[in-house]
C-alpha cells in the first residue's frame, strides 16, 4: 500500500499550514497512533515550526482530542488562536518540563519532531517518560540523526540510538540476575519499536512486573539441556570419550560458534 493511502498521510496533505515530514513515517504513524483516534487523549508534539503538523494531529485524533504543541520559537503561540495549547521553552530542560507537567499532569502521547540532537532526544525521553501515561507512547523522530557527522557530530558512544539500545538492555534487567543499570527506565518502558528514523517507547508500569520463573506441575523439575549434548561426530565427543573426561565442552563451543558469529556483526 502506497503511504498516500494513509489516515496520517491523508491529514498531513489537507493541513492548512506547510508541515514538514519523510514519506516512510505515515505507515508508522497511522501504526503507532491509530488507536488512540476519536479518543479523549493529550497529545504534545516537540516542534512547530510552521504550525502545520498541529491541524494534521487534530485532523488525525479528532475533537476530542487535546493537541499541544511545544517550540523554542516564542512565534509559535500564533497557533493558539486555532485552538491548541502551546508552549515556549526548550525541550532539553528540567525546569521546562517540571512546569509543563505541574499545569498538565500526565499526557497519554509525546512526539519529539524538535532539535534532534542527541542531548535533547535523550534529555526529551529522561524528563519524559515518567510523566507519560500507562498505555501512552514517547515517539521520538528523526533518530537517523545519530547517524550523521555534520551538525550532529555522530556517531558518537551519546548518541540517542545508542542510548536506545541501552534502554533496550534495561528493559531486560526485569528478568532475575541480570545486572541492573544504575539509571534505568524499566519500571515505566514496557515495549520498544524500533522503525527506520522513528523509535517508540510505549509506557505500562503495570506490566513492567519482575519476572519470575513458574511451573505448572509446581514441582521442580530438571530439563535435559540439549544444548549441552555433544553430537557423537564431534571432535569433543571424541576427546571426551578418548580420556573418559566429565566435561561438555561448552565454553570451547560457545567460543568457536562466537568466531563464526563475527560476520554478523559487522
Ligand atoms: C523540524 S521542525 C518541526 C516541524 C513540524 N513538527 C512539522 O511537522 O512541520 C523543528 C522545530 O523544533 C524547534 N526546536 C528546536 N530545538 C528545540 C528545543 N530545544 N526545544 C523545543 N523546540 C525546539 C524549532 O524551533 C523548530 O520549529
Amino acid at each position: 500500500m502506497s503511504f498516500k493511502k494513509t489516515i496520517s498521510y491523508k491529514c498531513f496533505i489537507n493541513s492548512k499550514y506547510s508541515c514538514i515530514k519523510y514519506t516512510n513515517y505515515f505507515k508508522i504513524y497511522d501504526q503507532l497512533f491509530k488507536q488512540y483516534r476519536g479518543k479523549k487523549i493529550t497529545f504534545v508534539e516537540i516542534g512547530i515550526f510552521s504550525g502545520g503538523s498541529l491541524f494534521m494531529w487534530r485532523k488525525f485524533f479528532g475533537k476530542k482530542a487535546r493537541i499541544i504543541g511545544i517550540d523554542l520559537d516564542p512565534k509559535a503561540k500564533q497557533f493558539e488562536k486555532y485552538g491548541f495549547e502551546i508552549f515556549i521553552g526548550d525541550q532539553s530542560k528540567k525546569e521546562f518540563w517540571n512546569k509543563f507537567f505541574k499545569k498538565l499532569g500526565k499526557v497519554d502521547i509525546i512526539l519529539d519532531d524538535g532539535g534532534h540532537t542527541n542531548f535533547q532526544q535523550i534529555m526529551t525521553t529522561n524528563l519524559c517518560v515518567p510523566m507519560i501515561k500507562d498505555d501512552g507512547k514517547l515517539v521520538i523522530e528523526d533518530v537517523h540523526t545519530s547517524f550523521i557527522k555534520k551538525n550532529w557530530y555522530n556517531p558518537s558512544k551519546y548518541s540517542f540510538i545508542n542510548y536506545s539500545k541501552k534502554v533496550a538492555e534495561d528493559i531486560n534487567t526485569r528478568f532475575p540476575v541480570i545486572k541492573n543499570f544504575k539509571y534505568s527506565l524499566r519500571k515505566y518502558i514496557y515495549k520498544i519499536d524500533f522503525f527506520e528514523s522513528i523509535v517508540s517507547f510505549e509506557i505500562n508500569r503495570k506490566l513492567c512486573l519482575e519476572n519470575k520463573f513458574i511451573d505448572n506441575r509446581k514441582k521442580s523439575t530438571s530439563p535435559v539441556e540439549q544444548r549441552n549434548i555433544l553430537s557423537e561426530k564431534s571432535i569433543f565427543f571424541k576427546i571426551k570419550k578418548y580420556f573418559n573426561l566429565k566435561s561438555n565442552f561448552t565454553y570451547p563451543i560457545f567460543l568457536i560458534n562466537a568466531l563464526k558469529l563475527k560476520k554478523y556483526f559487522k
